[in-house]
């Protein structure tokens, strides 16, 4: 899909389709009156016949209207006028696209953002819509043997009440348009099987990016390299898999080398049986997605890259399988991880914690301005915030108010959680300097804690993603989160400095 600004009159804007919105009780936004006044009371007719109600979720799709310079008017309707917050905005969004790509438009114009009564601005208007309507309009087809058929729906532009909004929108577009590039990205890794999306597989997603973008590179290594390096809690989690392990760092150079680097880590377990702590057969097809923080931190890349940002961005990703086999690690079993410190593998089902803290470790080597990882990391954190907040840990209360004003911007909302000690202290270990899982209550934090012990003297954060990756349920699928957050967040740092 291509986006557009426009600003100018509704009623003379050349496009197969205007998409408008009339509210509850027949109230019609101020561009469907506008159209409604050059097409002689056409749409004041229909709402009084009582054939458009203005309810959220009614579509009426209009033809041949007279003296206007759009083919067809879609009317939407959006509720209560008092009530259209982004969330209204964003649903009747997704409702006219829905209906647009079943019929034979090649473009439109929504002017669905002008009565938005949250006080929004232009810019994340336009963004949202860029968003919303590219990803109401993805679709991960690469495992069907018949695809769908392709909608003719090419162009869509947003309207925009005048010059200085369309600026501002010009720039969500080129903004949305990378976000969405990257959170298409992160879907189709996160919905691919994991006999397609391999440890390597990721890799040649990173090697295929370094191709594409100039100012990214990328460095793989083998678990033999791996062990070189100390990094045997992670290696610890791969040794019941046939299927190799990989270290993808990928490297996007936007700004000076002397400007330290943002450090993303993504947890890349392509797929998660638990290990000899095996899991349930229920729900475990959805373990594929347990990569979706790796799939987080390609997808961030791409949008990066694309926009070239001015900053050093590294993506770290450990990769690999948690298979159960003869050569699995057993409960009990004490590792040395990179940093030195010893591990009691408890639970091996707690594995992301020990791909992570290697990947962690060997990310300080960067001498990162902020070290953040990504991770499906927790059952706990999602019993906690639902699938509908990422939960963020961390010491530094600066650092989360970025990354918590990220996510309120970017409609790609993160909730705190804490790190106290009691979290922590449970996790020391008779037999090793600590154990990788204590008890069940309080799993999110405890797990946080976990990663705090190898990321001393660091500004650090922890996203927790396990409710937020992917929809859980009849049609599980990647849900390209958190993304917009990160990017948002990277782009408000590049004006700071
Ligand atoms: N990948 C899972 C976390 C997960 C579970 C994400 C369900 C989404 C839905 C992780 O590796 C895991 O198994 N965590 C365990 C930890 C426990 C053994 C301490 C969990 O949360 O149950
Ligand atoms: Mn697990
Ligand atoms: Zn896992």
């Amino acid at each position: 899909m291509e986006f557009f600004a426009r600003s100018g009159h509704p009623a003379k804007q050349k496009t197969a389709c205007a998409v408008v919105a009339v509210f509850e009780r027949g109230k019609l936004s101020s561009a469907a009156a506008q159209i409604d006044k050059t097409g002689k009371g056409f749409i004041t007719r229909i709402v009084r016949r009582g054939d458009m109600d203005g309810s959220t979720g009614r579509t009426m799709m209009i033809d041949g209207v007279r003296g206007v310079s759009c083919q067809r008017v879609l009317l939407v309707g959006c509720g209560k006028l008092g009530n259209y917050n982004r969330r209204a905005f964003r649903k009747a969004l997704a409702t006219a696209v829905g209906n647009l790509v079943t019929t034979g438009c090649g473009d439109a114009i929504s002017h669905l953002g002008d009565e938005l009564s949250e006080a929004t601005d232009a810019y994340y208007i336009a963004r949202y819509s860029v968003e919303t309507v590219a990803a109401n309009s993805y679709r991960f087809e690469q495992m069907k043997s018949k695809k769908g058929k392709k909608p003719k729906l090419k162009r869509f532009g947003l309207a925009m009440p005048g010059r200085a909004e369309k600026k501002a929108a010009d720039r969500a577009v080129q903004d949305g348009t990378a976000i969405s590039a990257g959170a298409s990205l992160t879907r189709d890794l996160g919905n691919l099987p994991s006999n397609v999306c391999t440890p390597s597989y990721l890799a040649k997603t990173g090697r295929d990016l370094a191709r594409k973008y100039k100012k990214v590179d990328a460095t793989i290594y083998t678990e033999a390299q791996m062990k070189r390096m100390g990094m045997n809690a992670l290696l610890s989690v791969t040794s019941g898999a046939k299927e190799p392990a990989r270290l993808i760092v990928v490297r996007y150079r936007g700004a000076p080398s002397s400007k330290k680097p943002y450090v993303f880590v993504g947890k890349g377990v392509t797929f998660d049986t638990g290990g000899v702590c095996i899991k349930p057969a229920p729900g475990m097809e959805e373990m594929k997605f347990d990569m979706c923080g790796a799939a987080t931190v390609m997808g961030v890349m791409h949008a990066v890259a694309q926009l070239q940002l001015p900053v050093n961005l590294i993506g770290v990703i450990p990769a690999c399988e948690n298979m159960p086999g003869s050569a699995a690690t057993r409960p009990g079993d004490i590792v040395k991880s990179m940093s030195g410190q010893t591990i009691e593998i408890i639970n091996t089902d707690a594995e992301g914690r020990l791909i992570l803290c290697d990947a962690l470790t060997f990310a300080r080597k960067f001498k990162p301005a902020i070290l953040l990882d990504i991770a499906t990391l927790t059952g706990s954190c999602v019993v906690a915030l639902g699938a509908h907040m990422t939960g963020l840990m961390t010491h530094d209360d600066e650092l989360a108010d970025s990354l918590l004003r990220a996510g309120v911007d970017a409609d790609d909302q993160a909730w705190r959680l804490p790190l106290a000690e009691d979290y922590d202290e449970p996790l020391n270990a008779s037999f090793a300097d600590f154990k990788n899982v204590a008890m069940r209550e309080g799993g999110a934090e405890i797990a946080g804690c976990f990663l705090g012990r190898f990321t001393k003297g660091v500004r650090w954060a922890h996203l927790d993603i396990a409710g937020t990756a992917w929809k859980s349920g009849g049609r599980p699928h990647a849900t390209g989160r958190p993304v917009p957050m990160l990017v948002d967040y990277l782009i408000r740092e590049s004006h700071n400095g």
